[in-house]
């Protein structure tokens, strides 16, 4: 792309002021600055928030199997599980591609250090559950690590140094998610410097497109015949990945995909609720949630759609193979940015002042076919790292390690 195009593209979308430093970069500054607004996909600044709620999407309940359904059969799932596991045909897609702006910690959220009297960061925590699969199956599970370009270097240095937590390295494949610009409140694209558009990760939606893109995974995927990916974020330190009970409950139902939950905290927790929505599996956000659904309730006088996502999903390759190709909404997420400003200082600003773009993974549930919905145990399994204090923090995570019996 030469000057002209650039400006031409630019003028397009009114963003002619990225090119306002153009002539004071050196050629190889200029070369960069054109091959980033070449690769930049700017049809996501028309993204106008969250799709609007469907009016005529009909909203139904879908039934969780139980903690109690669950404890019934759990020899029978841990065996199918174990099996599938042993096979290699589950593989593990760890999310560590997000910013964690809310925790405000500068490297990736993985090596924040989650002990108290021990050096324990997030990665080692994660790793560490993932070993007790390991040991219980006696088989290594493949594991697909996402970065961005923003943390990729020190993630993967991170891994190495520490050799790994102990994780057998021939079995961690790091794959990189693709980056979407960022705008502040009047649409305007941030600049990082004067030849450099400020560009974040663009969502944890896009993990299996980046995941395919990558030949290494692939290579791993095909070499060990791998058929379900049990994609997970990184700030739960109480994850339970390729948990054999999950997976054999989710092989067993014959759905295409599986959705650990914990029941509600109370009614008005602000969580993302598996149901149902035109006969798909739909995660209705809390601010579609009406008074009306709020009100309803199951066979068993139980609040009708009362079990919430924790960013732990088991998918069927092959059946999100068949929806690579769809096209997923882009959501707009306000955020803070680190940007230029006119003067040409670098800003770290403390709240936030502009908008993201990014696909969340939760869109890629609603086109399968279904998913199974399995309940696990809020306590034992979801002490997320979201925030620096209050809820979802730091304390109250340690907090859940300690209870779970686990040294930190
Ligand atoms: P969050 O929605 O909590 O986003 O990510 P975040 O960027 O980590 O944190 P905040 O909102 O800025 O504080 C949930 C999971 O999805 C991953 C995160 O790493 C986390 O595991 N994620 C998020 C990505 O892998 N890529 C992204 O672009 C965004």
């Amino acid at each position: 792309m030469n000057k002209i195009q650039a400006e031409e593209l630019l003028e397009k979308y009114g963003q002619q002021h990225i090119m306002k430093y153009y002539e004071e970069l050196d050629d190889m500054g200029k070369e960069a600055l054109l091959s980033q607004i070449e690769n930049i996909d700017f049809s996501v600044l028309s993204a106008h928030g969250a799709p609007e709620p469907d009016k005529d999407g009909v909203i139904e309940p879908l039934e969780a199997l139980k903690l109690q359904d669950i404890a019934k059969e759990k020899d029978r799932y841990k065996e199918i599980g174990l099996d599938a596991i042993r096979k290699c045909k589950i593989g593990a897609v760890l999310l560590a591609g997000g910013q964690g702006t809310r925790l405000g910690f500068d490297k990736p959220k993985g090596m924040f250090n989650i002990g108290e009297k021990i050096e324990l960061p997030i990665f080692k925590r994660l790793i560490l559950n993932l070993m007790d699969v390991v040991n219980e199956s006696g088989s290594y599970v493949p594991l697909f690590i996402m970065t961005s370009e923003k943390n990729n270097d020190d993630t993967v240095a991170f891994f190495k140094e520490n050799d790994y937590f102990g994780y057998d390295s021939d079995y961690i494949t790091f794959f990189v998610q693709d980056m979407a610009p960022s705008v502040d409140y009047n649409g305007k694209i941030y600049m990082e410097d004067k030849g450099r558009i400020s560009l974040s990760p663009n969502g944890n939606g896009g993990w299996f497109s980046s995941l395919m893109n990558n030949k290494e995974a692939v290579a791993m995927i095909n070499k060990f015949g791998v058929e379900w990916l049990n994609v997970f974020s990184v700030d739960n330190v109480l994850q339970k990945m390729a948990d054999p009970v999950f997976v054999g409950a989710t092989i067993d139902s014959g759905c295409a995909s599986g959705a650990k939950v914990v029941k509600k905290a109370y009614p008005d927790e602000k969580v993302g609720v598996m149901c149902k929505k035109n006969g798909h599996p739909y995660i209705i956000e809390y601010y579609e949630f009406t008074d009306e659904l709020k009100r309803q309730k199951d066979a068993q006088g139980e609040p009708a759609y009362n079990y919430g996502v924790i960013l732990n999903y088991l998918f069927n390759v092959k059946a999100l193979e068949k929806i690579a190709d769809a096209e997923f909404p882009v959501h707009i997420v306000e955020k803070k940015i680190p940007y230029m400003d006119d003067n040409g200082n670098y800003i770290s600003p403390d709240e936030p002042n502009g908008y993201k773009f990014e696909g969340l993974i939760l869109d890629m549930i609603m086109l399968l076919e279904d998913c199974l919905v399995f309940e696990v145990e809020r306590e034992k399994e979801f002490a997320p790292v979201k925030n620096k204090e209050g809820v979802d923090s730091i304390d109250t995570a340690r907090e859940l390690l300690k209870k779970n019996g686990i040294e930190i």
